[in-house]
């Protein structure tokens, strides 16, 4: 059995102030009510040093939304696998859609991170997803393909068995249109299969592929209990506690 696997992603939003005082809610809660599945907060850069004391002694995880591929140098306004490790953070979200849209992120930047974060020992989020011009061209599977293919471009098996996929439909990432439980079962069943053919059914079988895009308490469960949904990654609705709890404890 997978274990569930639901991570925050704070994105440009909260102050240090804020951030830490969201993650104490969210440890006080779990600690109050703990919870089977595995729990990530992803703050901002700068809220991650703070936040990490915060977190500290308690099931919570910490991770970061982006990283580069290199280990140092003039890469002006970077932040390394190193850097993040030193704060004590373990996951790192590569690929995500606002990165692919507004940052030149491409399937090869996501490559080399992803490489470059397994090798430093820090589990990556890798996110894949279609647009809705691509939906509705009926070539979400293609897309999703494309992009899967180029992010694990040269990482064995026994590093892809280390990371989680997010599959984030674009349309439904800050929209409040969430994919259906049937559509994203569809897309994570066939993201699995290919896992399968890449790498062979233990990989597959092991591998945690979380949803993201509109989920909230009221769309959670149903989103969560179909067969290949191994968690979420949560936007809007991980800025507040009790939303955030709400997804938790449905899960
Ligand atoms: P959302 O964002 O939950 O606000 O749709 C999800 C994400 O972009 O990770």
């Amino acid at each position: 059995m997978r274990k569930k696997i639901l991570a925050g992603n704070w994105k440009m939003h909260k102050t240090i102030a804020e951030s830490v005082a969201l993650a104490q809610d969210i440890v006080t809660a779990l600690k109050a009510k703990p919870s089977a599945s595995e729990v990530i907060v992803c703050p901002t850069y700068v809220a991650l040093d703070r936040v990490a004391t915060v977190l500290a002694g308690s099931p919570v995880l910490l991770g970061a939304q982006d990283m580069h591929w290199e280990s140092q140098g003039a890469y002006t306004g970077k932040i390394s696998a190193d850097m993040l490790k030193a704060i004590g953070v373990t996951y790192v979200i590569l690929g995500h859609s606002e990165q692919r849209a507004y940052f030149h992120e491409t399937d090869e930047t996501v490559n080399k991170k992803t490489i470059k974060a397994l090798a430093e020992g820090l589990k990556p989020i890798v996110c894949v997803g279609e647009t809705l011009a691509e939906r509705e061209a009926e070539i979400t599977e293609k897309v999703v393909e494309t992009q899967i293919r180029g992010a694990y471009a040269g990482i064995s098996a026994s590093d892809a068995v280390k990371t989680v996929i997010a599959y984030e439909p674009v349309w439904a990432i800050g929209t409040g249109r969430n994919a259906s439980p049937q559509q994203a079962q569809d897309v994570h069943r066939f993201i699995r299969t290919l896992m399968a053919s890449l790498y062979g059914d233990s990989v597959a079988n092991a591998v945690q592929i979380q949803y993201g895009g509109s989920m909230k308490p009221e769309n959670a469960a149903e989103l969560l209990s179909q067969a290949d949904v191994d968690g979420g990654l949560i936007g809007g609705a991980a800025l507040k506690a009790d939303a955030f709890l709400g997804i938790i404890a449905s899960s």
